[in-house]
């Protein structure tokens, strides 16, 4: 028996109840902040004002390495921390939270008198986003339909690139202001730091009228809210068969979680130190070993396939390929942006159809194909650009395939993977770490880059090739598919290996439960 909401893919986002698209969209404010402040910087570190107040910045390459990094490093830590930060206050308040703390750091960039102002302003920005880049894909898994979660975690994706688009041609807009160079304003770029406030305040307010998850309440033993939190967002009756059978599914797995934390940790009453094993067991048991896996290896892949060389580098890119002028920039950054976030909507529509398998194989060979076409034509034309313009051009039109084949692909499915693999007690903590993973190889990418570009130069090009070549064996042996599986029914897919006293506890969790038996009759 069908047991769907409705159809996967775009007909079932024309079919989903409006309240599913609101607090989906409001949630996915959170990746657009995260786009916009990565964005952001790059077009401020190049205004006159900006380097007329900060001169010490201005004329110290590693200083601006460490400003623009000092972000992802802050990021690293508010995604770890909010792993228990969002199970103990909810996954709505930490967006809350985060968001306040979005709006501190955005405040202290934009009103910056010195060099450290500006540090501590990226880091604490950081800090939010971090937590921002964490908590809203869960959220959104644990909220959304099985048919549409993987469209619905895209938009956190679809958020990230939008705000990567919106800060470039901000950017590009407010450097006018006061006129060029010496007459350039502070507003310039004070302007775009500050205009950030304004969706981070949106989704602060917003997050307010944002209901609880269903999954949190019930790891919580909130369970008649959990009950009429999924009526509202399923918009079926209380009684409605499919309702009842998800919710007996979210209740099943987590007093399965109860019952195995009570036994394991049978007599100790600290919640500190049952946490910190639950931490540990993500590395020891091999069940939750394995999901723990797939998560960061999926982050690391992620980076090193090179996005972030490109994203942030793509000036330096186009001028190694002869490409320069007035029309750089905008080709460089503007057009990089654009393709992201366009390339983004056909995951939205096929993620739930396709799977993430198939997916991630394509996008794969469509990334690996671009950079090895890139590192090749580089290779051959490296000392003749200016002869060979077209080839230049050639190089471009790659790098923008590679940014489509990114943004359709791994770029969304990163973020999805991770918040629908795990059992309730260790998701957010696992979540936590796999995108704290993220953003350390975000950080390391952008660290070595420019260095690579320097000095192997098109071998940059080859290095990205080997982790599309890695992706793609990797995926196709080792990593199962998640479309349309619950997330309760995730440990099914992992070999049921919690052993078998484990699968005798669930199946008496789901016989102590009246209901459970009448609804096995629809399996
Ligand atoms: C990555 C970011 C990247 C962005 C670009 C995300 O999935 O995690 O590091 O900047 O995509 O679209």
């Amino acid at each position: 028996m069908d047991t769907a909401y409705g159809p996967p893919g775009y007909r079932g986002l024309l079919h989903a109840p409006p309240i599913v698209i609101v607090f989906s969209l409001l949630a996915s404010i959170g990746g657009v902040l995260f786009g916009y402040d990565q964005g952001v910087i790059s077009g401020v570190l190049v205004m006159d004002n900006f380097a007329k107040t900060f001169p010490k910045l201005a004329n110290d390459t590693t200083l601006k390495g460490w400003m623009v990094s000092v972000l992802t490093l802050g990021a690293m830590v508010g995604a770890l921390i909010n792993g228990p930060v969002s199970d103990r206050l909810s996954r709505r308040w930490s967006i809350t939270l985060a968001t306040t703390v979005f709006v501190v750091g955005s405040i202290i960039q934009a009103a910056a008198q010195n060099l450290p102002m500006i540090f501590v302003g990226r880091a604490i920005a950081g800090v939010s986003i971090g937590m921002l880049s964490m908590v809203v894909p869960l959220y959104l898994s644990e909220m959304a339909p099985p048919n549409l979660r993987g469209a619905l975690v895209s938009l956190q994706q679809l958020g990230i690139t939008l705000g990567i688009m919106v800060a470039f041609w901000i950017d590009y807009g407010t450097a006018y202001i006061g006129g060029n160079g010496e007459n350039q304003s502070p507003a310039a770029w004070r302007l775009p730091l500050a205009l950030q406030c304004i969706p981070a305040v949106i989704l602060g307010v917003g997050t307010l009228f944002l209901p609880y998850s269903p999954r949190w309440l019930m790891l919580k033993d909130r369970e008649e809210e959990a009950l009429k939190t999924l009526a509202r967002i399923r918009r079926v009756p209380e009684n409605d068969w499919r309702l009842q059978r998800e919710l007996l599914e979210i209740k099943a797995a987590s007093i399965f979680d109860r019952e195995t934390v009570a036994e394991k940790y049978a007599g100790v009453n600290s919640k500190f130190k049952i946490m910190v094993s639950q931490y540990t067991e993500l590395f020891t048991d091999p069940h939750l070993n394995k999901r723990l896996l797939i998560a960061c290896l999926l982050q690391i892949i992620q980076q090193f396939t090179g996005i972030n060389a490109i994203i942030y580098y793509a000036p330096t890119i186009f001028q190694s390929i002869g490409l320069s002028g007035n029309s750089v920039d905008l080709l460089a950054t503007g057009v990089v942006g654009i393709i992201d976030f366009l390339c983004t909507f056909p995951a939205i529509m096929f993620m739930d159809r396709w799977g993430r398998k198939g997916i991630l194989l394509s996008g794969a060979v469509g990334m690996g194909v671009s950079q090895l076409i890139v590192a090749t034509i580089y290779a051959v034309y490296q000392n003749s650009w200016a002869e060979h313009t077209s080839a230049g051009w050639a190089c471009a039109v790659f790098i923008w395939l590679y940014i489509a084949s990114f943004a359709y692909s791994i770029g969304c499915v990163n973020w999805i993977m991770p918040s629908e693999l795990f059992p309730p007690a260790n998701r957010a903590k696992a979540v936590g770490i796999a995108i704290g993973t993220n953003w350390l190889s975000n950080f390391i990418v952008g660290l070595i880059t420019p260095r690579m570009l320097a000095s192997i130069k098109f071998g940059t090009f080859y290095f990205f090739l080997a982790f599309c070549i890695i992706l793609f064996v990797w995926v196709y042996f080792f990593v199962p598919e998640t479309k349309g599986v619950r997330i309760e029914e995730m440990d099914k897919l992992f070999g049921g290996n919690q052993g078998e006293l484990d699968v005798n506890r669930m199946e008496a969790i789901r016989q102590r439960n009246p209901e459970a038996s009448d609804l096995s009759a629809f399996e």
